[in-house]
């Protein structure tokens, strides 16, 4: 779907996102029919093993853009500048050239950022902010907005978004009755990740919700399948057949 389409979804029905890092993950998407996918900064963590987004490089996000390009030729693909990859202007008109390069149709970045996302929208390249828990900075991972003070500049931030121009906003673990104002305030898509019902839409990290990390599933997400408990099956299962000379079998082998 083009991005026109995707923003005139608001009010009409809620945008489907998930993140996705690799091709064939992405094909699934691209066939599924998923409104967007976000190559996320999250890739740090659950493809790299990484305690949190902090080390993510462009190099990393350029890779796994390309790699979901490859994979969903049909969905926006939105390429997340990773931390300091924007730090100055000419830092994110260079380096959100080189997600669109490697298949990004749209950059999101963390934070208010006025100079940063007027100069990217100047430059036609479409922009999804993202407020709340800001990963890249955050000290401790928790919810944000619940102190007036918060919650009123979250909205103020909102709004300042939607003005310089931005497509749409992740409202990423703030109360549902904040991001249900923040969504009311604004005319641009809201995007919910542990923001409630009242977005116009929701993302999530794909490896959250297929249940890939034994043991850890966050307030906000949900398990839609448990991939760890089949993946490992599917592998125990291997090691035993191999042991006791089950497989390969004959049809397995050439002649
Ligand atoms: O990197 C990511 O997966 C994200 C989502 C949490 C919105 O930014």
């Amino acid at each position: 779907m083009e991005l026109g389409e995707i923003k005139r979804l608001k009010g009409v029905r809620k945008v489907t996102v998930l993140t996705a890092y690799d091709a064939q993950t992405a094909k699934i998407m691209d066939t599924a029919g998923i409104d967007m996918i976000l190559v996320g900064d999250s890739l740090g963590m659950v493809v790299l093993g990484y305690e949190d987004t902090k080390q993510v490089t462009m190099e990393d996000m350029i890779r796994h853009t390309e790699a979901v390009a490859r994979g969903a030729p049909h969905t926006h693909i939105i390429g997340d500048l990773p931390i300091n990859s924007y730090d100055t202007v000419e830092d994110a008109l260079r380096n959100a050239r080189r997600l669109l390069e490697a298949g990004a149709h749209s950059v999101k970045l963390e934070g208010n950022k006025p100079e940063v996302v007027r100069a990217l929208v100047n430059e036609g390249i479409p922009v999804m902010g993202h407020l709340g828990l800001l990963p890249q900075t955050a000290e401790v991972m928790k919810v944000r907005g619940k102190k007036r003070s918060e919650a009123e500049r979250i909205l103020a931030d909102a709004k300042e978004l939607e003005e310089l121009g931005v497509f749409s906003v992740v409202l990423e673990c703030i109360p549902l009755n904040l991001a249900k104002q923040v969504t009311q305030a604004i005319g641009v898509l809201t995007i919910g990740i542990g923001a409630g019902v009242h977005c116009d839409g929701q993302v999530l990290v794909v490896n959250d919700m297929l249940g890939m990390d034994e043991g850890y599933s966050p307030k906000h997400s949900k398990i839609y399948a448990n991939l760890n408990d089949v993946i490992g099956e599917a592998i125990r299962t291997y090691i035993e057949e191999v042991k006791a000379g089950k497989f390969p079998k004959d049809k397995h082998s050439f002649h």
